[in-house]
């Protein structure tokens, strides 16, 4: 795909091929790759330094076609899933497994690590909502996809589901915790799910879109509710909890969060803040006293109004990260197989790569009752 401004997006079928550019890098053809609700604030044309030509796409399964020469641990041939943050293995910030951190990937920055797909404000790396693309650090990121994995789900690791794990393992849950998480999209549908496996008690989701709630009340057996219902949402979450508030709070939601005019106006409108803080608000006023906040929903790099008196006084702790995938594989690759995550059923959606601008359509405006898409290059 090609980005040609905000809300443009085309397919393009003279790209040139990508191609070993260093000994470590590989070339992935790729099978299946996602659009994340990250990819909508590029679209949206929220993330600074968003270059017009680039290829957007950070979820993405594919077989190797090439590697460099000092790649030692996959070969051609080997179907790999990609995960999304890019991670040299080797510097301070990886050694720690902070590998959505890593410093080599994205040297000129030391706000952020390195992306696929993210623009230049996370290294300026092409995406795989493409038909080939290069995978830097080959021997670091790919993992080998198992024989009894379904693609559908592999795609999903590289992303959605260790993300959205994070977010409950930040919550530092204890047992018999009750747990908010803000937003029913992928992630917070993840993270609902994953709430249960840290030992929560109760589970409740909040969005504005029935559809979405509805499938998430099913999938990770959560209370939910719609904001749009609700006069004051931080009132009647303390009114449902034991009028203290809940124990923790999730925000899988972002800079694009709706529900308060002022904020919407500064964050996405006007651009004046580096985002919409809606759902953080929420998250902060919802959650008792020492409770912990955790955050994966994404800012922009700018400042961000948040009620941080609130957060002084009521001794909360806030914990937020890009999430380490690479961290974190090997353990959703084992909660697949044991049935115990089954992230396929989010798919909504699958769309041949050529359609890629009406899939973004689709998925930015929530058509069609769209929770997760699937892009399918015409030659897998
Ligand atoms: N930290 C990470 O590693 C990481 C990884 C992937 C995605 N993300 C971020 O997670 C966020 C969610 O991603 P997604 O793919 O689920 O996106 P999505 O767009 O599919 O879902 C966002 C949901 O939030 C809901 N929403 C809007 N305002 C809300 C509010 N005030 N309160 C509650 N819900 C509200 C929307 O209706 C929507 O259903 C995005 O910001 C994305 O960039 C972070
Ligand atoms: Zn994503
Ligand atoms: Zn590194």
């Amino acid at each position: 795909m090609n980005f040609r401004g905000p809300f443009r997006i085309r397919a393009d079928r003279d790209r040139p091929f990508p191609e070993i550019e260093h000994p470590e890098d590989a070339i992935v053809k790729v099978i299946r790759s996602c659009i994340c609700g990250s990819d909508l604030h590029l679209y949206h044309g929220l993330v600074p330094d968003t270059r017009v030509g680039s290829t957007f796409g950070h979820e993405f399964i594919g077989e190797i076609v090439d590697v460099g020469s000092s790649v030692e641990k996959v070969k051609v041939g080997d179907r790999v899933m990609v995960p999304f943050n890019i991670a040299c293995g080797k510097c301070a910030f990886c050694k720690q497994e902070l590998y959505g951190q890593c410093h080599e990937a994205n040297p000129q920055s030391t706000a952020a690590g390195g992306i696929f797909g993210y623009s230049h404000t996370t290294g300026g790396y092409n995406g795989g909502q493409a038909e080939y693309v290069r995978v830097p650090y080959a021997d670091v990121g790919p993992t080998v996809i198992p024989d009894w994995m379904d693609p559908d789900d592999a795609v999903l690791l590289t992303d959605v589901v260790p993300t959205g794990y994070q977010a409950a393992e930040m919550g530092g849950i204890q047992e018999g915790d009750t747990v908010v998480v803000f937003g029913a999209g992928p992630i917070g549908i993840m993270a609902a799910k994953c709430a249960w496996l840290f030992g929560a008690g109760r589970v409740i989701v909040i969005d504005q879109l029935d559809y979405r709630l509805e499938f998430v009340k099913e999938f990770a057996q959560c209370e939910v509710y719609n904001f749009k219902h609700l006069e004051d949402p931080v009132v009647f979450i303390k009114k449902i909890t034991d009028s203290l508030g809940a124990d923790v709070c999730i925000d899988a939601v972002g800079a694009e969060a709706a529900g308060d005019t002022m904020n919407t106006m500064l964050g996405r409108k006007l651009l004046m803040q580096g985002g919409s803080t809606t759902a953080l608000h929420w998250a902060i006023n919802s959650v008792k006293k020492g409770g912990i906040v955790s955050i994966v929903g994404v800012y922009g790099p700018i400042d961000a109004l948040v009620p941080i008196g609130n957060v002084v006084n009521k001794g909360i702790t806030i914990r937020a990260s890009q999430a380490s995938v690479k961290r974190l594989l090997p353990k959703m690759i084992e909660h697949v197989k044991n049935g115990i995550i089954d992230p396929k059923a989010m798919i909504t959606h699958r769309i041949p790569l050529e359609e890629v601008g009406e899939g973004y359509h689709i998925f930015s405006k929530k058509l069609d009752n769209c929770i997760k898409t699937v892009l399918i290059p015409p030659s897998a």
